[in-house]
Parts: C-alpha cells; structure tokens; sequence
C-alpha cells in the first residue's frame, strides 16, 4: 500500500470538521487505495472535544486510517500535510465591526499559512472553508510566500451545488443532467450565480428558465442559502459544506470531467474577465493533473459583468482591509 496522505483539518472539533473527517477517513478523498493519517488542529479548549471524535474514528475501524493526531499547535498540525482543509474561524459576534472580524481571522489564517510554508509537504493543496473564506485565503497565502500561490483556494464548491440544486428543482432534470453553471465572486450575499452557459440534459438553461425566476428566485435563493438554513435548523450548514469540501479537493485531485467545469475560489493572477491579482475568486474552474485552471473566453453579458464587478468591489474592500492592517505585504 502507498504512504498515507496526511490530512490536516483545523476546526476540527466544530461542526464541519464532525461531518467531514469521517468522509475522509472512509477513503472518498483520495479513493479506496490510499491510506489517510489525520492531524486535527483546535484551539487548547477545544482539544479535548476533537479527542472525543478522534475516538468515534477509531471506533469506525476504517481500514484505510492510518493514525490520528490532535495538535494546538499549527506548526506540529502542518508538519507534512499534503492536504489541508482550514475550517476553524472566528466568527462575527454582536457588535463586532468587519475590521475586527477580519483582523482576528488573520490572526488565526496568517500563522496557519505560515506554518503551512514552513512545515507542509511540496504538492500541499489547501482549502480554505472558514468565513470569510475568499479573505482568509488570501491571508493564508500571503504567508506562505515559498508555496505556490495556486495551492490556496477557497470554497465556493457549496454555492455551486446549491446552484445545480435550485436548477434542477426548477426544470424537473436529474441533478447530473445539469453541467456548468458557475457563482462568481464571493462566498458571500455578493456572489453572483450563474446560469449563462449551463445545460440540462444537453440543452441550454437559458432556454428554459425565464429572466424573472433567475433574478427573483434562483439568484437570492442560492446567495441567501446559509441564511435560511440557519433560520431552519437553528444551526449553519454543516454537511452539505463537508461534502462540498469532499467535492472541491476531489476535483482537484482527481479532475474535472472532460467538458465539464465547476465552482472554486482561486488565486485570481489578474488575467481573468478583469479580477485584480492577488483575490481569492470564484470562477469556473476545469482540473487535470492536480491543478486547477480557470475557464477563459466565456462571452460575458452586461448582467454577468455587473454581478463580477460587484464581486471585484466587496472582495477589494476586504483586501484593501486586512492591508491596511498590515497583513498583506
Ligand atoms: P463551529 O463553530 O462548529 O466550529 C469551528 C471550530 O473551529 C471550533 O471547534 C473552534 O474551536 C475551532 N477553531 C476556532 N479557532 C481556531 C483556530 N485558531 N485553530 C483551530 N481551530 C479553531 O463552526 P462550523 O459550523 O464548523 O463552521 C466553520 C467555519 O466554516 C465557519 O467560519 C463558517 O462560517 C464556515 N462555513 C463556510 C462555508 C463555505 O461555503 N465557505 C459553508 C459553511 C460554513
């Protein structure tokens, strides 16, 4: 049997890590030939809560789990990862402005990205899941200045699913008869789901959903999506996000179906419809031997460029943020 992948997950006694690590330890990352270690990175009052789900896996006997360490300490957790999913954030409290919020996730992603460029393997592929996600990408990544700026995405894979979703609800279709719809932006209200150059069973969306449902139902449904779950199960979405996380690096990995695209938040290089250099950015994505591209030469409509730039402007702000506050160089 090959090495074990090392996975390391922050957060991971919340409520995402306890959704995902066991997807991953079952084998449907990597697939049903790869032994996993996992290494479980949590605040000190945490840890003893991620040592109960550390348990839990044990007790699943999966036989392609090959160890389990819990750290709370980033520059141990990263030693070696060959994956890493960031999950843990600080989460808006009452009261609290936007600066501060960003501020103390940077104090959480600049170290984590820092520990990541000292210590993680050379193929680290890393996901940023904690919100706000596009942000601290790009935090994590501006300290990590020896890993290759591509290896930091964020997740839009939720936004993406919860667009194919409302789709096929829509048309009566298969959910896999719907291929590339895409949500630009922001894994935020902002984000601008799309449906212009997606099919239902080879035929364009366009021609069977009509302007007015895509603006006053599609589009606010999926953007609105964590908040009604929130406002429904009393708590936010958990395992439709670990399994978007799942989705997301197994792209990656594995790659995308010939023709076919999907959502991620990448490292924009200023070359894409018009998005600045350094954002972490939802765009339509192909993969193929572990890396992720994005689609160019999508004829964009004045709506499409109206909901990008939107995206450019909310993303900007928080860029020009957390620079401000001295943590991108
Ligand atoms: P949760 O509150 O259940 O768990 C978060 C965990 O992170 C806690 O166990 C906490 O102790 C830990 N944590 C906090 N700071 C940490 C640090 N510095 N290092 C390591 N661990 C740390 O939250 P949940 O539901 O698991 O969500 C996690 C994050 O994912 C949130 O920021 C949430 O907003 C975000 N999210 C993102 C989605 C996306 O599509 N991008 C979708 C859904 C949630």
């Amino acid at each position: 049997m090959a090495d074990p992948r090392i996975v390391t997950v922050t957060g991971a006694a919340g409520h995402i890590g306890y959704a995902l690590l066991f997807r991953i330890a079952s084998g449907q990352l990597f697939g049903p030939d790869v032994p996993v270690k996992l290494n479980l990175l949590e605040i000190p009052q945490a840890v003893h809560a991620a040592e109960g789900t550390a348990m839990e896996l044990d007790d699943c006997a999966f036989p392609l789990l090959s160890g389990i360490d819990i750290f709370d300490d980033a520059a141990k957790a990263f030693s070696g990862t060959n994956v890493a999913y960031l999950v843990g954030a600080r989460p808006r409290t009452k009261g609290m402005e936007r600066a501060d919020l960003l501020e103390a996730n940077a104090g959480i992603f600049g170290p984590q990205g820092a520990a990541i460029n000292a210590g993680a393997a050379d193929d680290v592929r890393v996901l940023v899941v904690g919100n706000p996600a596009n942000t601290n990408a790009v935090i994590a990544q501006n300290a990590a200045p020896d890993v290759p700026a591509d290896r930091f995405t964020s997740m839009m894979r939720l936004d993406h699913n919860r667009a194919i979703s409302q789709l096929a609800h829509k048309t009566g279709a298969a959910v896999s008869d719907i291929k590339n719809v895409v949500v630009w932006g922001n894994h935020s209200a902002d984000q601008y789901p799309d449906v212009s150059y997606a099919t239902v069973a080879g035929r364009p969306a366009a021609d069977l959903v009509d302007d007015a449902w895509l603006s006053e139902e599609f589009r606010p449904t999926v953007a609105k999506r964590g908040a009604a779950i929130i406002a429904a199960r009393g708590a936010s979405s958990a395992a439709s996000a670990a399994n978007a996380a799942i989705d997301h690096m197994h792209s990656w990995i594995h790659g995308t179906p010939e023709g076919e695209w999907v959502t991620a938040g990448v490292y924009s290089d200023g070359s894409h419809y018009g998005v600045p250099a350094g954002l972490s950015f939802g765009f339509p994505v192909t993969s193929a031997d572990g890396e992720y591209h994005v689609v160019d030469g999508l004829e964009i409509s004045d709506a499409t460029r109206a909901g990008i730039d939107h995206n450019i402007e909310a993303l900007r702000e928080e860029y020009d943020a957390v620079k401000a506050l001295g943590f991108i160089k």
